[in-house]
């Protein structure tokens, strides 16, 4: 069977290309989004849904967005960065030879693992979500990853499958991902001789942003421009929100949440609730937390309006990822057919404007959001595999990082 993965920093799809379509597979909750956690406890470890409802409860042996982590050393910066930028309720440390280890109270006592071993922990459930989904083994995988990915966080990803017990026949950029889903199935693009239909991909998520622009003709798609921010996405929106409550309970409740990681969680899920409300709603919107710290109880409200003048800065740095993707590619906006977005982050209405504002297109919800890249990664998967048919399709994708050459000359030769 063609099966897809969607690695998400918080949340993971399992897409299956079958005859007739492509379909998402349910976990064992009747959900489709399979959270991209691990925890830990005395008697078991357990992945995905129950370990997420652990976060609070159990907070300081529940591991997540460790995808950030794999393939890195501990002491490079972009590590750095996200541990000072959104510290981590369990312990990260570094290993003998610089590797970065999670340590957790599991069965008797402290264990320590690799990010790559949570990654491989997360991708054994999503293997087994397939299995009792298709009722079938699940070997051959296709895998989606952030297009900023270098080749080293490639390879830690390959490696991970390896581990789980998965053939990865590809590691898929997530733009891709959702160009061959939408091209595979367009009926209207234009032949080979004719020009191009350009579409721009916005994908935005949890935390990162990327962005490409793709050329699709009816038989095959290129990737002609990338750009992201990998340090950009949802949770980005959740901390303004938390940062601004925190100050505010903190002068009108004299409490802090800021000295107390439990307290500060509970108040970015709200604030995450408060977020979701408000890209459906213009009006002001209430946040309460019961027994927030010291037994109190507290309240505070936003509207839309004050939320996008505090994610100011979030939006310029958004605006600039689009229009330096629309320099790189040298195209102007009458090139542009659509723009398709995805990601949970895309319905954030101040981001839809964005797209509007800098390609001068309404942007399309063609595509399913959450599920896009799964389904993408599952086509691939058809392609790839002899046995499966799927209508002939080439993809040209893009490379994002220079490539070096170098050799050692020999005397002969011209150097
Ligand atoms: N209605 C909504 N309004 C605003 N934000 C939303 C909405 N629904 C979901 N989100 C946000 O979308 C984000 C999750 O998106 P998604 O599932 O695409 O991320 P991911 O793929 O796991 O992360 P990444 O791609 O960064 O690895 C969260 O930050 C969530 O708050
Ligand atoms: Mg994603």
């Amino acid at each position: 069977m063609p099966v897809g993965f969607d690695i998400g920093n918080s949340s993971c799809f399992v897409a299956v290309a079958r005859q007739g379509g492509i379909e998402t597979i349910d976990n064992e909750y009747s959900s489709r989004n399979t959270p991209a956690f691990v925890s830990f406890n005395e008697k078991n470890r357990s992945i995905g849904v129950s370990a997420k409802n652990q976060c609070i409860t159990n907070l300081k042996n529940t591991v997540s967005v460790f995808k950030r982590f794999i393939g890195r050393k501990f002491t490079d910066p972009f590590v750095q960065q996200e541990l000072t930028d959104f510290p981590k309720p369990y312990k990260v440390e570094q290993g003998k030879n610089g590797e970065i280890l999670i340590k957790v109270q599991y069965l008797e006592g402290e264990q320590q693992f690799t990010p790559e071993q949570m990654m491989a922990a997360l991708l054994t459930k999503l293997k087994q979500i397939s299995e009792a989904g298709l009722k079938t083994k699940v070997v051959d995988v296709v895998v989606s990853v952030p297009t900023f990915f270098t080749d080293i966080e490639r390879r830690a990803m390959l490696n991970s499958c390896e581990v789980a017990g998965l053939n990865c026949m590809k590691v898929m950029n997530d733009s891709t991902a959702a160009a061959l889903g939408y091209g595979i199935y367009k009926q209207d693009l234009p032949a080979e001789t004719e020009k191009a239909k350009n579409v721009v991909f916005v994908d935005i998520g949890y935390c990162s942003l990327q962005v490409a622009i793709v050329a699709f003709h009816k038989t095959k798609l290129k990737v002609l421009a990338t750009n992201f921010d990998p340090c950009l996405g949802g949770r980005n929106f959740d901390k303004i929100l938390a940062d601004y409550f925190q100050q505010d309970f903190k002068e009108r409740y004299k409490v802090d949440a800021g000295k107390n990681m439990k307290a500060r969680l509970r108040l970015e899920t709200e604030c995450e609730r408060l977020k979701k409300l408000m890209s459906a709603n213009t009006q002001s919107i209430p946040i309460n937390i019961e027994c927030f710290m010291d037994d109190k109880d507290v309240t505070g409200r936003m509207d839309r309006t004050q939320f996008e003048e505090l994610s100011a800065g979030l939006l310029q740095r958004i605006e600039t990822v689009f229009q330096t993707l629309l320099e790189n590619s040298k195209m102007s906006t009458s090139d542009l057919a659509a723009v398709e977005i995805v990601g949970g982050s895309s319905r954030v209405p101040s981001i839809k404007s964005l797209v509007q504002k800098v390609f001068g297109i309404e942007p399309s919800t063609t595509l399913n959001a959450d599920e896009a890249v799964a389904r993408g990664c599952s086509l691939q998967n058809a392609i790839l595999n002899p046995t499966f048919r799927v209508r002939d399709f080439s993809i040209n994708d893009a490379q994002p990082y220079s490539i070096t050459l170098s050799w050692q000359a020999t005397m002969e030769e011209d150097r």
